[in-house]
């Protein structure tokens, strides 16, 4: 059981909030995050507190305790990727405003090393600590999705054009692995480069429209995926785990007339707080649902395709942070004030990761153990409170037993090393060996 850990970051002032003049409303200090509604009379203007896990003040880049890109990696994009090293789920969420930073955080800039933001950052640090030859008998297979939920619609940012239409994918739901979209291209990368490539290919793609609050604001919902797989044998015996790190931009969480949006982009924004609005139901249901761990309650993951697809990120199998940016400006204090109140909620949600294991590799752990048993079994001298209830079952059939199980052993680990080989050849990337790439069959 983990808590999901909510974090905020504020923005400096944007252009628009310089021209009118708007006083900062935004107090930081250690982890609480507290608020000032200047429209109330002096009497009154008590500020309201939170506290969350992070408040990351980036409303100044001359203040001391400045939080830059690489202050937020270190908090948030390192622990993301320790969580997939050791083989658990893990998220990032960006909630917020239209124009108050989500995409900054995320993504950042592209032109800038030092602002790039915690996609660039994480998978450059997942390659960096591959080839750093940390885990020497380790081998890697790294996969990338990036994807945008549209009016409801899921698009694929990289799919290359001649392969046809991939505007309104399909998502379904695996009873063992889960809900996955179909036709959803897979991209292995093997560097950095890769990423960066698959990257700039997918922004370039994404759906964007102007408004009156952020030019180049997006009004779509960005989930961009990386599947990690580490593979290596522990003691003789086969190791393996997958992660699935999820990075989520989502769309402003403005109603749609507060920025002025008419015609077609009401229609987006309609749509687009249809999957708000269920992400919050979502979040709502599953904060009550922490309090009273025996009452299960009905959540409605399936009201829209962004909570369904984010169902084990949200209560489910992942360690999971919300980010929540903000606006320090006056003129934005309905807003703010918003996604203060939501992000306090998601610091309820229970999360349930677990370690990701290869299913044929568990199998092979608990024949292992299994036989241990039997092992101690046989070796414990007299007749054990355990071999009486069992009734067992004379020496000599423990001892075929063992045979069985160690000869059942043996097969399934070497099946295990030569699917890895042959695996190797076309994905995997091997701890140590920088750049290097594995040709295609
Ligand atoms: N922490 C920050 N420091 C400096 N500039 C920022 C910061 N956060 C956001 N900005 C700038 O504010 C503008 C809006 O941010 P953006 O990330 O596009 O918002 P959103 O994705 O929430 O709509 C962009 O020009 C961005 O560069
Ligand atoms: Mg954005």
């Amino acid at each position: 059981m983990a808590s999901v850990k909510v974090a905020v970051r504020v923005r400096p002032f944007n252009e628009r909030e310089l021209s009118m003049d708007c006083k900062c409303i935004i107090h930081m200090q250690d982890n609480k995050t507290s608020i000032v509604n200047q429209h109330q009379t002096l009497s009154h203007m008590t500020p309201k507190e939170f506290v969350y896990d992070a408040s990351y003040w980036s409303f100044d880049h001359t203040d001391s305790h400045y939080v830059s890109q690489l202050d937020v990696y270190q908090d948030l994009g390192k622990m993301t990727l320790d969580s997939a090293f050791d083989g658990y789920n893990a998220c990032v969420c960006a909630y917020g405003q239209t124009g108050s930073g989500k995409s900054f955080s995320m993504m950042g800039l592209a032109d800038s090393d030092q602002l790039q933001g915690l996609i660039p950052r994480i998978s450059k640090n997942l390659f960096c600590t591959i080839n750093s030859g940390q885990c020497q008998q380790t081998t890697y297979r790294c996969e990338v999705s990036y994807l945008e939920i549209y009016n409801e619609k899921v698009r694929d940012l990289l799919r290359s054009k001649d392969k046809g239409l991939s505007e309104n994918l399909k998502v379904r739901e695996h009873p063992k692995t889960g809900v996955y979209v179909q036709d959803l291209s897979q991209h292995t990368v093997v560097n950095y480069d890769d990423v960066d490539e698959l990257l700039t290919r997918g922004n370039h793609n994404r759906t964007v429209a102007s408004t009156q609050m952020n030019e180049a604001s997006s009004r779509s919902h960005a989930i961009f995926t990386v599947k990690f797989c580490q593979a290596k044998m522990v003691d003789n015996f086969p190791s393996e785990t997958i992660s699935k790190i999820n990075l989520v931009d989502l769309a402003g969480s403005e109603r749609a007339d507060s920025t002025g949006a008419t015609g077609i982009r009401l229609k987006e924004g309609g749509n687009i707080n249809k999957s708000l609005l269920t992400f919050i139901n979502v979040i709502s249901t599953l904060a009550d649902m922490s309090g009273e761990q025996t009452k299960k309650q009905y959540v409605p993951y399936r009201d829209s395709v962004l909570t369904w697809l984010l169902k084990d990120s949200l209560g489910g199998n992942s360690k999971t942070v919300i980010l929540a940016a903000i606006s320090p400006a006056d003129v934005n204090y309905a807003e703010t004030m918003s996604t203060l109140r939501y992000a306090n909620r998601a610091k309820n949600i229970i999360n349930k990761p677990t370690v990701n294991e290869d299913p044929n590799v568990k199998l092979i752990r608990e024949l292992r153990a299994e036989v241990g048993r039997l092992k101690l079994l046989l070796e414990s001298s007299g007749i054990s409170a355990e071999r009486a209830l069992l009734q067992v079952q004379s020496e000599e059939r423990l001892v075929e037993e063992i045979g069985v199980g160690e000869r059942r052993l043996n097969d399934l680990t070497n099946e295990w090393k030569y699917q890895k080989d042959s695996e190797k050849e076309v994905t995997y990337v091997k701890s140590g060996e920088k750049e290097e790439k594995f040709t295609k069959i």
